[in-house]
């Protein structure tokens, strides 16, 4: 175990407390069950006594009865005990994706901004699945094991305290050596065999994505070159894994018959035949817990690592954190005052300053990578600045409700992200109550209506995934739309003319500059012919306003 692995362990513990009923439960079903399982074995020798030996017939009967009875229950028992595992894992899966989606709420935006983001991905699919393996498949089989364990060596040594500590010896052996030696032995295999068929899963995904680019540029045979070295590396880690798992199972069972071998002798010569027949079928019949672990080893090492990125996670401290309690401002006007800001050391702005006067429509260009869309992101509060402030109404963002924040400003980001779902419900994320009049006016506003409504199925007609559907200036439009229908007195557009023809970028400018009924708008744009209708127009170069 890694360092803080115990520690991981032990907070991955501390979830279960209120579910302890439960694992108590589960573990007391799963010691049933392999009592059940190891007294038909032994019930089994003692009918075979009764029938060989007269002297000991008595109750054959009821011998018979009683392995019925054990076999029914063993059933039942392992039901209830997996039952009751995977009720417990699956309810601590659900309240870890709960917090995991509670704290990436508290860490965005800028969080699902940050260069890492692809890893969050793996983390709220894979990571948080994989811990289903500890809750449900780790736990009480440990705790089983050591039960039976103790329970095996009990009746062992009950007949003579040499063939208690040779129980203990075998199960020593096969629930605890021999897993660590063969998870030491078979390294970080498992991982990265994890690792790679991931990798190749999303290699595949991009090769066809970008299908157009790969045929274009003939790299179809490399590609394909490439997936096919993957694939033959990734079947000689299964390949590997595969044979050192048989030579386990072929290990675990020379020792286990060796262990029942070496049991049958000592018994013999130590006890009567009916007390050495017990001893050692109690003993070749109890090994199935300690089997159970026998994998656990090298699985144990990934949920680790998995929970201790989840971990991590739900301990962030965020960028930026909501405000509440604070007064209600009106808006009129805003600023950026001396503002620097950085990306974890990466300089963008130095000392930044820029006035937004309520009604006015302020202009920004300025280089691609300048920082324009950061500047934006900033008066959103996504980002926290390092030196400066920002301010409406002339209060710094850091003393605004952040609620009363999203309601004052309606962002067009650069990206216009459309989700699969239809038009109006696209629309309808910037006011869940907007109207069909609402909705049609925004629409108008944004140069979108027309083409709306030439759709077969207008409003209600599905983008498809990632807005695929409809073309570059379609889904900026729609952007639009959303910034005007949740109709916010500050307007913060990230170029939303890029995509557009001259004349629904004119009818655009038209309705922003004619139809904005004394809202306040700060646009970035590198077309000199959108920048034309701004009262004043600044660009953006080395951090600072000119
Ligand atoms: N989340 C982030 N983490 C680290 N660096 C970032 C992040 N977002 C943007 N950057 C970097 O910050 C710089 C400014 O980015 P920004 O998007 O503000 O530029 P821009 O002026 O809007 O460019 P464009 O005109 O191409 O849209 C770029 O070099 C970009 O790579
Ligand atoms: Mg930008």
């Amino acid at each position: 175990m890694k360092a803080g692995g115990f520690q991981v362990m032990v907070r991955l513990m501390g979830l279960v407390r209120p579910l302890t009923g439960y694992m108590l439960l589960a573990i007391v079903m799963g010691l049933l069950g392999h009592l059940c399982a190891s007294g038909i074995t032994v019930v089994g020798g003692r009918i075979l006594l009764a029938v060989l030996y007269p002297d000991w017939s008595s109750g054959l009967e009821f011998f018979l009865i009683l392995v019925f009875v054990f076999a029914l229950l063993r059933g039942i028992l392992r039901y209830a005990e997996q039952t009751a595992n995977h009720y417990i894992a699956f309810k601590l899966l659900a309240l870890l994706r709960d917090r995991v989606f509670a704290a990436l709420r508290r860490l965005s935006p800028a969080k699902l901004e940050g260069r890492d983001r692809g890893n969050l991905i793996s983390l709220i699919t894979s990571d948080i699945e994989l811990l289903e393996v500890f809750y449900a498949h780790t736990i009480s089989p440990i705790a089983i094991a050591v039960l039976f364990g103790l329970v095996v060596v009990f009746v062992c040594a009950s007949c003579h305290v040499l063939l208690g500590l040779l129980a203990a010896l075998a199960h020593l052996m096969v629930g605890a050596l021999i897993p660590i030696v063969t998870s030491r032995l078979s390294g970080d295999d498992g991982l990265h065999l994890r690792r790679q068929s991931g990798e190749l899963a999303s290699y595949v995904l991009d090769s066809l994505r970008g299908l157009s680019e790969v045929l274009q540029y003939g790299q179809g045979a490399a590609r394909l070159a490439t997936i096919q070295r993957r694939t033959a590396t990734l079947s000689a880690c299964e390949r590997r894994m595969k044979i050192r798992g048989g030579l386990n199972q072929a290990v675990n069972s020379t020792v286990i018959l060796a262990f029942d071998f070496a049991m049958l002798l000592l018994a013999s010569s130590l006890c009567d035949f009916p007390g050495a027949l017990i001893a050692t079928l109690t003993l070749m019949s109890s090994f199935g817990p300690a089997l159970a672990l026998a994998d656990l080893g090298s699985t144990l090492q990934r949920t680790f690592a998995a929970a201790r990125r989840v971990l991590d996670i739900l301990d962030e401290e965020p960028v930026v954190t909501d405000i509440h309690g604070r007064e209600a401002v009106p808006f009129h006007g805003a600023a950026a005052e001396a503002v620097s800001f950085a990306y974890s050391g990466e300089d963008i702005l130095q000392d930044l300053s820029l006035e937004v006067p309520e009604g006015e429509i302020i202009g920004i260009s300025g280089r691609s990578g300048s920082g324009k869309s950061t500047l934006l992101k900033l008066f959103m509060r996504f980002w926290q600045v390092q030196k400066g402030r920002i301010l409406i109404s002339g209060r710094s963002v850091e003393d605004i409700n952040t609620d009363h924040l999203r309601s004052l400003e309606s962002y067009m980001t650069q990206e216009t992200h459309l989700f699969r779902d239809s038009i109006r419900n696209n629309l309808c994320i910037a006011k869940l109550d907007a109207s069909q009049e609402e909705l049609e006016s925004a629409c108008r506003q944004a140069a979108i209506h027309d083409f709306i409504q030439s759709l077969p199925q207008g409003y209600d007609t599905e983008v498809g995934e990632l807005g695929d559907t409809l073309s570059g200036g379609e889904r900026q439009r729609l952007g639009l739309a959303r910034a005007f229908l949740h109709n916010a007195p500050f307007l913060l557009l990230d170029e939303p003319t890029s995509n557009l023809d001259s004349l629904n970028e004119a009818l655009i400018l038209k309705s922003l500059h004619t139809g904005r009924r004394g809202k306040t708008v700060l646009l970035v744009s590198h077309r000199q012919s959108t920048l034309g209708i701004c009262d004043r127009s600044y660009s953006l170069e080395h951090g600072r306003m000119s």
